[in-house]
């Protein structure tokens, strides 16, 4: 049986997370100097706020890192396309098995705490500690990473996979990054609308692809996995969980 081709997230969306476009140029101008800095993204995804960070900083130079194949290619695609590919390096490996050239002066972290890989609740910490052995000193960090909303009830904390303890408030997240040895230089956080567009991206994809495929065998697959993360979503991290964009001196 071959897997059901569903659309690419990136067809639906800009970038693989809760980010608007206009966020993401504030972030990208928040992160500057970036006059001839070498900026590593661990989990990159298809790479677009890395293109569009070397757009805004013409003698910067960048490495993205990802293990979807499909979503690297897509990025080198884009960088082609753009005349960006001579200062881009997307590589399709697993991060937790990496080894850099060389230390970034910016490293970025979006929603991917996870790619050293181990206990939900440690990854917070291995992206603090592991972003830090990458930076020159001094370096800047780019954390977009969960935290605690609001406090879940039960019920929440039932309807999604997610440990209580893997996420902080806001205050705690920053209070542990200062902890591990960083300055804060700037905080925020997607809003509701940002998280709504990501959100559906996933459930637009799926319901057109039951639409135009109700008699595949791989149907009742494709219906539970949305009915899944429909549940996880409205039940669970809707308004719970949010997502905090971190810029974080060593
Ligand atoms: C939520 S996405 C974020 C993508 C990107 N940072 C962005 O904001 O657009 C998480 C990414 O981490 C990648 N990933 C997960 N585990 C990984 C690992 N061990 N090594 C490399 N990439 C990994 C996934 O393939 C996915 O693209």
């Amino acid at each position: 049986m071959t897997n059901p081709e569903i659309t690419p997230l990136y067809e639906d969306v800009t970038f693989h997370g809760p980010l608007s476009e206009e966020r993401a140029a504030r972030l990208i101008r928040m992160l500057a100097p970036l006059d001839g800095a070498h900026v590593l993204d661990l989990g990159c995804g298809w790479a677009e706020f890395l293109l569009r960070l070397l757009e805004a900083a013409p003698t910067a130079t960048a490495t993205g890192v990802d293990l979807n194949k499909v979503d690297i290619a897509h990025g080198q695609a884009n960088a082609q396309a753009r005349g960006l590919a001579d200062r881009i390096d997307l590589q399709v490996a697993d991060v937790g098995a990496w080894q850099a050239g060389k230390p970034a002066d910016v490293v970025i972290v979006n929603g991917a705490s996870q790619v050293w890989g181990g206990d939900p609740l440690v990854h917070t910490e291995n992206a603090l500690t592991e972003a830090k052995k990458l930076l020159k000193p001094g370096g800047k960090l780019l954390l977009g990473e969960g935290f605690w909303e609001r406090e879940p009830s039960d019920e929440q904390l039932a309807a999604m996979p997610v440990p209580r303890d893997q996420y902080r408030s806001l205050a705690g997240l920053v209070d542990f990054a200062l902890a591990h040895g960083y300055r804060l230089l700037a905080a925020e956080q997607a809003s509701q609308d940002e998280w709504d567009v990501f959100e559906n991206s996933h459930g637009l994809a799926w319901e057109r692809w039951l639409l135009g495929n109700p008699d595949s065998p791989h149907a009742a697959e494709i219906r539970a996995k949305a009915d899944r993360q429909r549940t996880y979503r409205l039940h669970g991290w809707r308004g719970t969980v949010g997502l905090a964009y971190l810029i974080l001196q060593a």
